[in-house]
């Protein structure tokens, strides 16, 4: 299962991810679709830890082997 409470990530003055809220259950398939620029890809780096978030409670404090475990776990198709 993945959630994501009041996640943010901003450039500047651009809110490329603004205060998102998702919940996805085990199994469950789900697509992330929006005009270009609506930061879809922001919004996966996140997920998969390749860009830090501005604001919002993570796995941005994974470490190590636990980091690992998690990066292996997420995937991104670019
Ligand atoms: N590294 C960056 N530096 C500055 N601005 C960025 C960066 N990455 C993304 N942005 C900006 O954040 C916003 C969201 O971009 P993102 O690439 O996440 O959108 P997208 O929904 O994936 O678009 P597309 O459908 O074109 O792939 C855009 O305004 C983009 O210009
Ligand atoms: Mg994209």
């Amino acid at each position: 299962m993945l959630e994501i409470r009041s996640l943010s990530r901003h450039f500047g003055d651009v809110r490329a991810v603004d205060d998102v809220r998702l919940k996805v259950d085990e199994g469950e398939l789900v697509e992330i679709i929006g005009r270009s620029g609506a930061g879809k890809s922001t919004l996966l780096s996140l997920i998969n830890r390749l860009v830090d978030p501005t604001a919002g409670r993570n796995v941005t404090a994974l470490k190590g082997h636990e980091l690992r475990l998690w990066c292996a776990q997420s995937a991104m198709i670019f």
